[in-house]
């Protein structure tokens, strides 16, 4: 059995921030993060595009980011979510480069802000193509330097521990639903193992791979979203299942399938048909930069039309030298299975790609839960209603984990009484019949 102050299920960037944001503040805690695989394995390993931030306040806004939120969303957005993540969304960003984040600069030495669809300015940071390995390398170096956080590889979270493991009958209209820790799977020993903590953080990430073709990594299986239904919490909004446009469509199968970002469209590259012909005029006005679900069904529905596999990415109008300097990761894997980018179009598919709803979480990441918080894509926020726009989704974890570690400490104390007791010898106050 392990004991802990903080468990955090997941090494992406809501389980590294939010272990940072805590150990920042108090050297004193242990935070224990598990994760299944390796540390580095993650979506978040995986991000291309980047980051959407108001950056630059002379031609972008708070106002005009909210709104391009709000409008990818559908009118299903929470507004007052969308409000606190856009506005705190750029210190956070200040924060991570403060702790090594390298984003690409311009020649004047601006960040190199570029754009994608469904936003009406550039404001995505990014590095290359590469934004979330940037971003994992950043966190874990980071966590490393606080002694108090300690990792634990090949941990497989099962179930999270509440009520219902001493013995009690919980149920999804209780109040007062405990989380005292999780059962985990050490997978080099093949034992389960109990891990009690004050206070648990799920950052499992999101369920990309419950779909044949997903631009997600293996560990996108929705556990924790699982974890938390099973343990009878709330989850919100599963049925927003956000399909990326442009996955490269390669006839030789793989998982997962690899992503062409969107900021490909926004460097310039051109949907079209088999015969070179551009459709996005006739879906929407921003034709290439329309919102990811607007674009995504433009291309099923030109697949359909024509029967055709796939919609093709036209870059070849665009400089060699720039296109690999921005997209390197793209351009290697297209060549890899005899695609050059500048001399032919690149076939492109959608492919499941973020699952937007998840375990429902209030303004401070708590769950309904007690001692449960969530962050990062396994969560439902209100952020991004019923399709996310580009580049906010690593902007809400960060945002997110800020506010949990805000929410948790000074709550530790009233926790740390819990643990006096070891679970088992505690008197479990007794579901009141009428939840039976
Ligand atoms: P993850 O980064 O997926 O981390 C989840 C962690 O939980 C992993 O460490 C995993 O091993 C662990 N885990 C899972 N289950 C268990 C378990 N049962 N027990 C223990 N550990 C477990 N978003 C953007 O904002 N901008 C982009 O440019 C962008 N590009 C993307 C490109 C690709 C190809 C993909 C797949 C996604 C992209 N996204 C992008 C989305 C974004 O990367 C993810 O939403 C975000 O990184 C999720 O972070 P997370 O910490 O919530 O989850
Ligand atoms: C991309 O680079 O197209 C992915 C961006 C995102 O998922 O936000």
């Amino acid at each position: 059995m392990i004991q802990t102050d903080v468990l955090i299920l997941g090494s992406g960037i809501g389980g590294l921030s939010t272990a940072i944001q805590i150990a920042r503040q108090r050297p004193d805690l242990k935070i224990t993060v598990l994760t299944k695989t390796n540390e580095g394995e993650s979506n978040t390993r995986y991000a291309q595009g980047g980051v959407a931030a108001v950056w630059n306040e002379e031609v972008d806004s708070y106002e005009k980011h909210e709104e391009d939120t709000l409008d990818a969303g559908d009118g299903l957005c929470d507004v007052d979510i969308v409000k606190i993540v856009v506005k705190e969304g750029p210190e956070r960003v200040r924060e991570i480069i403060d702790w090594g984040a390298r984003f690409d600069k311009n020649p004047k030495a601006e960040y190199d802000l570029g754009r994608e669809g469904g936003h009406s300015e550039n404001r995505i940071l990014h590095y290359k193509d590469l934004t979330g390995w940037e971003i994992q390398r950043t966190l874990m170096a980071k966590a490393d330097e606080f002694s108090n956080i300690e990792v634990l590889e090949h941990y497989f979270a099962v179930d999270i521990i509440t009520q219902h493991h001493l013995g009690y009958m919980v149920t999804r209209l209780m109040p007062d639903i405990e989380c005292y820790g999780a059962y985990a799977l050490n997978k080099q020993t093949g034992e389960i193992e109990k891990l009690l903590a004050k206070v648990t953080v799920i950052a499992t990430g999101g369920a990309g791979q419950i779909y044949r073709a997903t631009t997600n990594p293996v560990i996108a299986s929705g556990d924790g979203i699982a974890m938390v239904y099973r343990a009878k919490g709330w989850v919100e909004n599963m049925e927003f299942v956000q399909f990326h446009p442009t996955a490269l469509y390669n006839p030789a199968g793989e998982n997962p399938v690899f992503l062409v970002s969107e900021a490909v469209r926004g460097y310039g590259g051109i949907l079209k048909n088999r015969n070179g012909e551009e459709f996005m005029h006739k879906y929407d006005e921003r034709k290439s930069f329309g919102s990811r679900d607007i674009v995504a069904r433009a291309i099923d529905n030109e697949m359909k039309l024509s029967g055709d596999e796939c919609m093709f990415l036209d870059c070849r109008h665009l400089n060699k030298e720039g296109f690999t300097a921005h997209f390197p990761t793209i351009y290697e894997k297209c060549m890899s299975i005899g695609i050059d980018p500048m001399k032919d179009m690149i076939p492109v598919v959608p492919a499941c790609h973020y699952m937007c709803g998840g375990i429902k979480v209030d303004e401070m990441g708590r769950s309904n839960i007690q001692q449960l918080y969530a962050c990062g894509e396994c969560t439902c926020t209100g952020l991004h209603g019923a399709n996310r726009l580009a580049s906010n989704s690593l902007l809400e974890a960060m945002v997110f984990a800020k506010r949990i570690a805000e929410d948790i400490l000074p709550k530790l104390i009233i926790f740390l009484s819990r643990i006096v007791f070891p679970i088992g010898m505690r008197r479990v106050r007794p579901t009141p019949r009428k939840w039976y």
